[in-house]
């Protein structure tokens, strides 16, 4: 798939590296990910695929490097570190609802507290995005009412209510029974087709393959290969994503 991508930057990580004690997970990463622009992200378990997402959002902080949203350095000493971090949509293997709120306070709440956009537009655009994940009817029940695919997607409505300028998902659907992947998979592939910019950590190699406009290899805090997803699934270069091929496909 190729999106209509522009040669804007929207997110870009430079010389990141991440250590925890003496365990060093990231040894020097650099990605600019552009406006419009779907980047898969595959790799061995271990091999700090979350943490460079973490590092994106500073959920993690760099041990080195520079994260940019935009042109604005996230990881520099006076940034307005929590303004800069809203840009950046998360969402995760787990989903992280609020249990005790409804489906529509959970996505309607964060951009009421977090931007003070005033109650009654929030709440009427979390309507509009209940019903662009396909729940609208669902907007009174409570997140353990709902299938995990179903919450995934309520995740998925309320990073979206932040109008983040990019959203990272990690394993978004690695939790989900087989049968609840593909609803996911299919409101991620309307958001990529809508023009959201997206860095995707997955392991559905046909997710990568027909949405990504770029796939990227990591293994042991490096990135070993990049290019087009079909070319690099089809025809690997480097000995380790081959490795890693050969076993997940
Ligand atoms: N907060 C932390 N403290 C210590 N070590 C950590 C921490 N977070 C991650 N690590 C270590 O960093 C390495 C990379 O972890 P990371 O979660 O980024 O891998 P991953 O590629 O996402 O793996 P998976 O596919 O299993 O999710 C692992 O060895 C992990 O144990
Ligand atoms: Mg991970």
């Amino acid at each position: 798939m190729t999106h209509a991508v522009s040669r804007e930057v929207a997110l870009r990580v430079e010389g990141l590296h991440k250590s925890f004690g003496a365990h060093e997970v990231l040894k020097g990463i650099d990605l600019a990910i552009h406006r419009g622009e779907v980047v898969c992200i595959i790799g061995p378990s271990g091999s700090g695929k979350s943490t460079i997402l973490r590092c994106m959002n500073l959920m993690e902080v760099p041990t080195k490097g520079r994260v940019f949203v935009g042109d604005d350095e996230i990881t520099a000493a006076k940034a307005n570190t929590n303004a800069l971090r809203s840009r950046v949509g998360m969402v995760f293997q787990s989903f992280n609802l609020f249990p005790h709120y409804t489906v529509l306070q959970n996505v309607a709440v964060p951009p009421h507290i977090v931007k003070k956009v005033p109650r009654a537009e929030a709440h009427a655009r979390a309507h509009e995005l209940l019903a662009r994940v396909g729940l609208a009817e669902k907007a009174a029940q409570r997140p353990r009412e709902l299938s995990g695919g179903q919450q995934q997607r309520v995740a998925i409505a309320r990073a979206l209510a932040m109008e983040p300028e990019v959203i990272l998902f990690d394993e978004a659907t690695s939790a989900l029974d087989p049968e609840l992947v593909v609803e996911v998979l299919t409101v991620m592939r309307s958001l990529a087709d809508a023009g959201m910019t997206m860095v995707v950590v997955t392991h559905e190699m046909g997710f990568a393959r027909q949405v990504g406009d770029r796939l990227v290899f990591i293994d042991d805090g490096v990135i070993v290969e990049t290019g087009v997803p079909a070319d690099v699934l089809a025809s690997p270069q480097h000995e380790r994503t081959k490795r890693f091929l050969a076993r997940v496909l």
